[in-house]
């Protein structure tokens, strides 16, 4: 049975895409078969493994929105083991769509429509990794709800872990209400310049507070990491002998090795 992982982090721009991207690519490479779900309206996920508009007619708003089923949205993409369910910017409107579905029918949960797709995906992939957008409204519900466990990453920088309690009380609220089984699943430091002493500090701010939580590895910040994407490519594919390759093969390995598979 596969393992769900969200991506979350409600802060902007702190590398929950590019670690989606790499991550996914680099469990595939690892011979592991992997869904990467692109759950934001950016859809900077489905760019950023080469997948364009012209390649898919239906995305995870049809999906989310029951206009389609499951085996429509998967899209098979050029790199090893991945395949992808793309998003487009009609996600924004999800949200209102999902509430009106309420107010005609109680019953309807606006949380839980991922969660029902996902189940049936469970069993054709190893790994399924979430890309939620930066926010913690009702597509992040979405992801909590569906998921096993939440990964975070956070950007070595001095408002390191700003939100980082909102963030924490919106997933125990999840496990209280929606998902009791909802886990931690680990904590990843992403864009880090060690060449300042300002990112080596905020990595023992991070490790200090969440502990064995927090992975060893650490993704350096690398200009090749903002290049890649718009090759629709992950970095291993991009150059595969640079450093931020190197390390989310190294963090595949780790969240392989927590997970025991
Ligand atoms: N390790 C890195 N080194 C250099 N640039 C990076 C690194 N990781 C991410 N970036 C760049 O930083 C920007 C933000 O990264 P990314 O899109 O992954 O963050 P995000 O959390 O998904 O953002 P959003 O909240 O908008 O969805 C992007 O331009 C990306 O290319
Ligand atoms: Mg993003």
């Amino acid at each position: 049975m596969g393992k769900i992982i969200a991506l979350v982090n409600q802060k902007g721009g702190v590398g929950k895409t590019t670690t989606s991207i790499n991550l996914s690519a680099s469990l595939g490479y690892l011979k592991k078969k992997v869904l990467l779900v692109d759950l934001d309206p950016q859809g900077n996920a489905t760019t950023g493994v080469g997948v364009a508009k012209t390649d898919y007619k239906e995305s995870i708003y049809d999906l989310l929105t029951d206009k389609t089923q499951l085996s429509d949205v998967i899209i098979k993409t050029k790199f090893k083991n991945l395949y992808i369910i793309p998003a487009t910017i009609n996600l924004v409107g999800l949200d209102v769509e999902l509430t009106e579905r309420q107010k005609e029918d109680p019953n309807f949960q606006t949380g839980g429509q991922l969660k029902k797709y996902l189940s049936q995906a469970k069993d054709l992939f190893d790994y399924i990794i979430i890309d939620c957008p930066p926010s913690l409204g009702i597509l992040t519900k979405n992801a909590l709800v569906a998921s096993d466990s939440v990964l975070i990453p956070v950007q070595c920088e001095f408002f390191a872990l700003e939100g980082i309690m909102q963030l924490l009380s919106t997933i125990m609220l999840a496990q209280k209400d929606l998902n009791p089984t909802l886990d931690i699943e680990g904590v990843l430091l992403t864009m880090l310049d060690a060449r300042t002493n300002l990112g080596l500090e905020v990595v023992e701010d991070v490790k200090s507070y969440f502990k064995e939580r927090v992975y060893d590895t650490i993704i350096p910040r690398l200009v090749k990491f903002a290049e890649a994407p718009s090759y629709g490519k992950p970095i291993l594919a991009y150059d595969s002998t640079s450093r931020g390759t190197l390390a989310y093969i190294n963090l595949a390995k780790e969240v392989i090795a927590r997970n025991g598979n």
